[in-house]
């Protein structure tokens, strides 16, 4: 039987290229990615299990205490309240992140370290991100401020974290890169 070839394309630029496999589009730590598995598996999985990135941590199914936020779009999220489809098109930053391509630590990071306000460093990285959605918000916060933060520390910590948070913004001011 004769084939009819009148559809098939005749020039290269005549093909639209189409992904491999369909999937979830989104960029985490500036990389892009594609999720081609369950849609419903929540961000924190495939951060974990899938990309190995192990510093956002799991504060159980709700995610309370904040061990798990990310920042979705510069917005602090729940990692584990949140399902990979959505989040197609989406910029999502963890802690490995935070710092600079050259390895220096955000002055956010480097507060932290300063102050000792890492126990067991458990609820570390969550702290990390939530204070960095907070100073996306509010450049100088108060106590107050601070401590509308989900986070907490079973270690302790909270009041060294209020001090590394206004150690950061200090040396921010001072021109210490974020
Ligand atoms: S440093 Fe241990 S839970 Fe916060």
């Amino acid at each position: 039987m004769a084939q009819d070839h009148a559809a098939l394309p005749t020039k290269a630029t005549d093909i639209t290229p189409v992904p491999v496999r369909s999937g979830i589009d989104l960029t985490i730590n500036g990389e892009s990615f594609r999720h081609t598995g369950d849609p419903d598996m929540p961000l924190l999985w495939y951060l974990r299990d899938v990309l190995q990135l192990n510093g956002t941590k799991y504060g159980g199914e709700h995610g309370k205490g904040g061990a798990d936020l990310v920042l979705v779009d510069g917005k602090a999220t729940s990692a584990i309240g949140i399902p990979m489809s959505k989040l197609g098109g989406k910029h999502i930053v963890t802690v490995e992140g935070l710092a600079d391509t050259k390895g220096n630590l955000h002055p956010l990071q480097q507060a932290f370290i300063d102050e000792d306000a890492i126990g067991c460093g458990y609820c570390t990285p969550g702290w990390l991100m939530a204070s960095m959605d907070l100073l996306n918000r509010i450049k100088n916060p108060s106590d107050n401020d601070i401590d509308t933060l989900p986070n907490l520390c079973r270690c302790g910590c909270q009041t060294r974290v209020r001090q590394a948070i206004k150690r950061a913004v200090a040396a921010m001011k001072q021109g210490a890169k974020a």
